[in-house]
């Protein structure tokens, strides 16, 4: 695992959207594992950036994105569907028979996850996943438990997961459900990016980075890939005993 320290939220954008750049220049057709929350908007909006200066086209690129709140349709403002046409696919050149979400509404959840699977793998696997990390360490939703999951699977929120994103719900309704890909799918990709900052993250990038790798905090398994790197801030830093990356 490796660790990048920078000052700001606007240069972990450039570092990590750079990557992604790089990544599409040099494979227009790349499988790209995207993730939604706070984290990950300001690189969407030096790859937007990028995008409208003619530097890179996304019309090429295949999409799978880590998760979905069960029972909110793709147009509902809530849903993560909404969030990446808001945040990113609208106002680039994505092609949406290329982008890939578990359904949310699904009336058959085993066939949607067996097919997501399916799907990564026919794709030719992920090239890079971008990831955040929960205040409670999990990665998509992935939360702590006794085990790692293996493929995507429904899983009933944590309370603080509920309560920690209650704030991008106007009526405070976070549904209890969702879909998300497993670790097993997570840990398949050939590079993994993974954006945690702010001082409500402090515990979980202790833990990720310093701890023991547990399904507890189910983002230490990242001590275990190949080529995956966390882009801290200080604030988010703070209670690591290695400061010197
Ligand atoms: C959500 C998402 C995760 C995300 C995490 C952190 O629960 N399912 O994919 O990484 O929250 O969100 P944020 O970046 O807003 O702190």
């Amino acid at each position: 695992m490796k660790v990048v320290l920078l000052n700001s939220t606007y240069e972990i954008s450039k570092a990590v959207s750079s990557i992604i750049i790089e990544q599409i220049t040099q494979k227009p057709d790349s499988v790209l594992g995207f993730a939604t929350g706070s984290s990950p908007v300001e690189t969407y909006k030096r790859i937007i950036e990028a995008y409208e200066n003619g530097e890179v086209s996304l019309k090429d690129i295949t999409t799978f994105n880590l998760d979905e709140y069960c029972g909110l349709p793709h147009e509902n403002e809530n849903s993560y569907y909404y969030f990446m046409k808001d945040n990113l696919f609208g106002k680039t050149d994505v092609d949406y028979n290329k982008v890939h979400f578990l359904s949310g509404t699904t009336g058959d959840i085993d066939k949607e996850c067996q097919v997501y699977r399916d799907d990564i793998e026919k794709a030719g696997g992920i090239d890079i996943q971008l990831l955040g990390v929960g205040t409670n360490g999990h990665i998509g939703f992935n939360e702590p438990s006794e085990s790692f999951t293996d493929g995507p699977f429904k899983v009933k929120l944590a309370e603080s997961t509920i309560k920690a994103n209650s704030r991008f719900f106007e009526d405070g309704q976070v549904p209890e459900y969702a879909l998300t890909m497993g670790i097993g799918d997570i840990m398949k990709a050939k590079k993994i990016l993974l954006i945690a900052t702010g001082a409500s993250k402090t515990h979980a990038v202790k833990q990720m980075i310093e701890g023991e790798v547990t399904p507890h905090c189910p983002a230490s398994i990242l001590q275990n890939h190949p080529d995956a790197t966390i882009f801290i801030d200080n604030e988010s830093a703070a209670l690591l005993d290695k400061k010197n990356f």
